[in-house]
């Protein structure tokens, strides 16, 4: 199967936020991605439910909603009516995570599990069974635009390896610094989500740059 782009709509131009969204719903973007970010768990603020709702009532796709927030357990019910189909949640920021990955599926949406760039693989192995989708960060959360961090592939071999022993419809996604320098390795390594933000939304074609990043054999004409 082929791999799926979602694009951050974090590096999307607010003030344009529906025209954004209709050109991804036009695009080969598979779903969209929305980060929250609350300035305890990451020291940036990004939005919440309000900004959330709007993106799913213009939305064709589904939302894939990725939470840097501490205690994610207070906002699930409210992350689902605002339109999530996925919730991902920060393994840093979760002492229950095992209840808080049930309570993501009784909502009835897909549960994933984040991991920063130092928490290893490893800690997984006892819920990967349980998990719809991991989501190996490859920058440190907060912010788009910022630098891949080259142990993401290392980390991506590693989870695909847990995946096809335990769990081989896993959705392995990875998030930060994905452009069309990486994409094509990526894959390879065993990754089949891939996150843009700023290689999407900077982009002078920005329908063009999803389709290369969703076709990785496009990114030469790019
Ligand atoms: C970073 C966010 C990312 C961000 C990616 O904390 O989780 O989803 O929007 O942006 P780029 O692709 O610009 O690194
Ligand atoms: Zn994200």
């Amino acid at each position: 199967m082929n791999h799926l782009i979602a694009p951050s709509i974090l590096a999307a131009d607010f003030g344009n936020l529906q025209r954004d969204i209709e050109m991804l719903n036009q695009s080969e973007a598979d779903w969209i991605h929305v980060d929250v970010m609350d300035g305890l768990f990451v020291p940036n603020i990004s939005f919440g439910f309000p900004v959330t709702s709007v993106v799913y009532k213009h939305a064709t796709k589904p939302l894939d909603v990725h939470l840097m927030i501490v205690d994610p357990d207070r906002y699930l019910k409210g992350f689902k009516d605002a339109g999530a189909a996925n919730i991902t949640v920060h393994f840093e920021a979760c002492p229950n995570l095992h209840r808080t990955i049930q309570v993501i599926k009784e909502l009835g949406c897909k549960a994933g599990v984040a991991l920063n760039p130092h928490t290893p693989v490893a800690m997984l192995e006892d819920i990967i069974t349980d998990l719809d989708l991991v989501l190996i960060m490859s920058v440190n959360p907060g912010f788009g635009g910022q630098h891949f961090i080259e142990n993401t592939y290392k980390k991506v071999k590693e989870i695909r390896e847990l995946a096809d022993q335990h769990n081989p419809h896993l959705h392995i996604e990875v998030d930060g610094g994905v452009d069309k320098s990486n994409a094509a390795k990526l894959v390879s390594a065993g990754a089949n989500v891939l996150v843009a933000g700023s290689a999407v939304f900077s982009s002078a074609n920005q329908m063009a740059m999803i389709s290369g990043l969703k076709h990785p054999e496009k990114l030469l004409q790019l």
